[in-house]
């Protein structure tokens, strides 16, 4: 395994380039300018002039105002993928997979009634310029074209190569051993952006040098380009900007939540289900109460003469509904998952702060609005825990057991059962979220 790196590298500007425009023979002047090119070195160019050269110069107004609406709208048509927004900045995907700043859509160093376009097809374009100066010096020399770029996690700019030709744009060290014995298995060094950012030392950005040439490097051709540069979207840790994740994470919460059946042994962090609780409590309720109270029954004992007496109970309904034994078992056994789950919470409705109404009309409606209220706390748990990747059941058997839910937690006849929620790590992993459901019957407009 060799060392990227050279004994000694020169990096030397190519003066005396005219000013370009489209359709000019930027070889010609590269190869007029640098008659001193050698087989080996590698030729590092601004993008802005091969823009130029091949006439991805567009034409805007004058005016600021409509000069950046033009160029927001070439912004929009050169990107396939808005990857984040953070005031103004606006950065995107290209064609190319080239992540950056209003994709590449650039003003400087071009007329103000004009903004430059990325090179269509830089790596192209490098390949070109290589056979170019092959021809006319008779020299090999490798290519590579430059833009600036901002970079995740740093301030300022470097450049970095978006296209190249004729040399190994990535030096992988997989393998080797350093001098401490450590083994170097995950560096891979982007040797084409060195070589961008080094040449940009010497090139500058005020117009003056758009052409350098870096000396003294082994340059190994390896058929590869600065498209291989690109990291694939599967392993792009930064595939969406913050606020993007955000507002995908909020676009979702509610479609993440699923009724989960089989859970995991693994133990439920207690703080989630205080965070989730928590949540849930701020759900909507009527006169500005609070009616809604959670028991997190986490002492084993207490919890198994729980369920124990609501299955007692629930047999004697099923029995008297005149269900066989088997058939008595058999239903039973559906409620075994309040028994296993790692964490099991009962939610309650506890009216206080409801209205009195003279007739039972209205003291009807009352209870529906408070327990309508009740729900949406439970759901706001659901959703919750789902967020934290949770999964949850939400049953209703205390519902129908409240007496004997009342008496064995020692709560008074004001307490609601609102059902009992299951909680642990699904078994199937969380999931992604749903898709939304058809909105043919649940959605009348009117
Ligand atoms: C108040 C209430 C009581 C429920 N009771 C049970 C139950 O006893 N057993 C059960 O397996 N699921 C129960 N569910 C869950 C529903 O079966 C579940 O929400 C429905 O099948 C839709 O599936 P999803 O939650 O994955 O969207 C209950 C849901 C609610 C809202």
């Amino acid at each position: 395994m060799t060392d990227h790196a050279a004994p000694k590298l020169e990096v030397l500007p190519v003066t005396g380039l005219p000013e370009f425009r489209p359709g000019d023979d930027l070889t010609g002047a590269i190869a007029d300018a640098a008659r001193w090119l050698r087989s080996g070195d590698v030729v590092v160019v601004t993008s802005k002039v091969v823009s130029k050269i091949e006439g991805r110069l567009i034409s805007v107004p004058r005016d600021p105002e409509a000069r950046d609406a033009a160029r927001r709208k070439l912004i929009e048509d050169e990107s396939v993928r808005v990857v984040a927004r953070i005031g103004r900045t606006v950065i995107t995907e290209n064609r190319n997979g080239l992540v950056q700043a209003a994709a590449g859509v650039d003003a400087s160093n071009v007329d103000s009634g004009e903004v430059a376009l990325l090179p269509a097809d830089p790596d192209a374009s490098a390949f070109a310029l290589r056979a170019g100066l092959r021809e006319r010096l008779g020299v090999e020399v490798a290519v590579i074209i430059t833009d600036t770029m901002g970079r995740a996690w740093r301030i300022g700019q470097t450049d970095a190569a978006i296209g190249s030709s004729g040399l190994r744009v990535l030096h992988s060290y997989a393998g080797a051993v350093d001098e401490h014995g450590n083994e170097l298995a995950v560096t891979e060094v982007a040797v084409a952006d060195e070589l961008a950012a080094a040449a940009d030392l010497v090139k500058g950005k005020l117009g003056g040098t758009p052409v350098a040439v870096v000396r003294g490097l082994s340059i190994e051709d390896d058929g590869s380009s600065a498209h291989d540069l690109v990291r694939p979207v599967d392993y792009d840790l930064f595939r969406l900007g913050t606020n993007e994740a955000l507002e995908q994470g909020r676009k979702e919460a509610v479609l993440v939540r699923r009724s989960v059946r089989a859970f995991t042994g693994e133990p439920v962090e207690p703080e989630v289900i205080r965070r989730a609780v928590g949540a849930a409590l701020t759900a909507p309720a009527p006169h500005h109460t609070r009616p809604v109270r959670f028991i997190w029954v986490r002492d084993q004992a207490r919890r198994k003469a729980l369920l124990e007496a609501m299955r007692d109970y629930w047999r004697a309904d099923l029995e008297r509904d005149g269900f066989t034994p088997e058939q008595v078992e058999k239903r039973l056994a559906r409620g075994n998952l309040l028994f296993t789950a790692p964490e099991l919470v009962l939610p309650f409705l506890v009216p206080e702060g409801a209205h009195t109404y003279p007739d039972d009309r209205r003291n009807a409606c009352e209870r529906t609005m408070f327990t309508v209220a009740g729900g949406a706390a439970v759901q706001g748990l659901l959703v919750s825990l789902a967020a934290e990747g949770l999964g949850s059941l939400w049953v209703g058997s205390t519902i129908f057991s409240a007496d004997v839910v009342r008496e064995r937690l020692g709560l008074d006849g004001n307490w609601h059962p609102l059902g009992a929620v299951a909680i642990g790590h699904p078994l199937d992993g969380p999931g992604g979220p749903r898709p939304p459901r058809e909105l043919a019957e649940g959605l009348v407009e009117l």
